[in-house]
């Protein structure tokens, strides 16, 4: 099968120029002007951009947490990302506590087995006696070349120091990287307790208890241990000036510290969670929303590249029946929300139109860096000869409405109702097929593959 998509505007973090682009078997084989070549496909892209398609490193489908598991599933959680352009998520397997890194994997290779895109995933440690220390290098010989600590979640996902201390050793001679979910647990699970003691239940009280500081804290703390450990440390997440401030100190001082923030940072804020009927649910998720002010500073942030990546963190609960779990207490909601099919549209949207970042600098956050960052370069996260062909023909003009009601995402409400933005992707190409063709789903589950991936070491030298 080949596949010619002619006279786009092709667009990577570096370069921005008309040609056509040549498929075969899955990958780009010919770029150039004007290409005289039969193929058994031809799309027309002029007027158009064509970037490589998106990679969401943050995601959570088919998740246990709170109680319940998140409502999308690697079928609909992919075939959500497509339409939005994203064409590779890197989801996270988790270990549960006294178990076998290998059996968690083999857990998550059976969920992602539904998936329409390719992915990766990343392990979650949440224990590591001497014994599994092993398995660390054992995974990253598998391609999870990533590993996720939390610092908050006592109880459920928190590790302590030494654990994290330990875990950035391995990471150090093992070439792989530390994700880490920096909120100081301790402080917010007696902040939270303090509150529930008073009668403060609404949902209001999630973020109340978890304050910037608690994040400011623990993003200096894992930066210390990664700078003890010898190994560089990827903060998840940032919501705040505070968390971005002392990776900012720390990147100014040399120390390889990365970063990504989401687009519910970006451009919502701690008031959303004071709606009434306790619709300020949809938006409890951790870190939670911050003040307004915080907003433009994480944009300058990524202007500036003290962040480098922007990803989701999906991790969609329904209201009904799952956020309603949290009725009695706010401690109770299931910790997430929406977002892996708006990520290009609300960036584009709100960076490229409004003018905070260039073209280059989104195609960058939403595939470049992400791909770089995570061993997937240069097989994925630009258009060249011999990169897979996932594609997005993106059109600038079209505008839509962002709603529950249209989304693709097996959830009962969006994070993002109303906002109106412009520019979408029109065709999506997974490895050369096209599986997004406006408004028509022609992917398949199952056709996303396992990619294993390479080692930070690998990719930053
Ligand atoms: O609230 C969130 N972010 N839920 C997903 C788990 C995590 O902390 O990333
Ligand atoms: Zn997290
Ligand atoms: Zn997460």
């Amino acid at each position: 099968m080949s596949t010619l998509i002619k006279s786009g505007r092709i667009v990577t973090a570096e370069q921005d120029y008309t040609a056509d682009i040549y498929i075969e078997r899955e990958k780009i084989t010919t770029i150039g002007a004007d290409l005289s070549v039969a193929a058994d496909a031809v799309f027309d892209a002029g007027g158009k951009y064509v970037i490589p398609g998106g990679i969401d490193v943050h995601t959570h489908m088919d998740m246990p947490l709170g109680g319940t598991t998140s409502s999308d599933d690697f079928e609909t959680g992919t075939r959500a990302a497509a339409f939005g352009g994203t064409t590779c998520i890197i989801d996270f397997a988790t270990q549960a506590k006294g178990q076998k890194m290998r059996e968690a994997l083999d857990v998550w290779w059976k969920k992602g087995e539904k998936s329409t895109v390719d992915y990766g995933l990343h392990m979650i440690i949440t224990d590591l006696p001497d014994a599994h220390l092993e398995d660390m290098n054992d995974m990253v010989r598998e391609g999870l070349t990533s590993f996720k600590l939390f610092m908050a979640y006592p109880g459920v996902l928190m590790v302590d120091d030494a654990t994290i201390f330990r875990a950035m050793r391995q990471t150090g001679s093992n070439g792989a990287l530390v994700c880490m979910h920096a909120e100081n647990g301790g402080v917010i699970d007696l902040l939270v307790r303090k509150a529930l003691a008073e009668g403060k239940t609404a949902p209001i009280y999630h973020a109340l208890t978890r304050p910037a500081t608690a994040e400011g804290e623990a993003v200096n703390r894992a930066i210390a241990l990664a700078q003890m450990a010898g190994a560089p440390v990827y903060i998840v997440h940032v919501s705040s000036a505070d968390a971005l401030e002392r990776v900012s100190e720390a990147r100014d001082r040399g120390i390889p510290v990365f970063a990504e923030t989401c687009p519910q940072y970006l451009l919502l804020s701690i008031e959303e969670l004071e709606r009434p009927d306790f619709e300020g649910a949809k938006f409890v998720f951790t870190p939670p929303l911050r003040e307004k002010w915080h907003q433009e500073r994480l944009w300058k942030g990524l202007k500036n590249n003290t962040l480098q990546v922007v990803s989701t963190d999906h991790c969609p609960f329904c209201f009904k029946e799952q956020k309603e779990l949290g009725r009695g207490s706010f401690a109770k909601i299931p910790n997430g929300g929406p977002g892996v099919e708006n990520r290009l549209q609300l960036l584009f949207h709100h960076g490229v139109n409004l003018k905070r970042i260039s073209l280059n600098r989104w195609v960058e956050l939403v595939s470049t860096a992400p791909a770089k960052m995570f061993g997937l370069y240069p097989r994925k996260g630009t258009i060249a000869v011999g990169s897979d062909a996932d594609l997005v023909i993106w059109d600038p003009e079209a505008e839509h409405t962002i709603s529950a009601r249209t989304h693709h995402m097996r959830v009962d409400y969006s994070m993002f109702e109303g906002f109106r933005v412009k520019g979408n992707a029109e065709r999506v190409f997974s490895r050369g097929a096209l599986i997004v063709d406006g408004s028509t789903w022609l992917g398949k589950p199952g056709r996303g593959a396992f990619i294993r991936r390479g080692t930070y070491a690998g990719a930053w030298g």
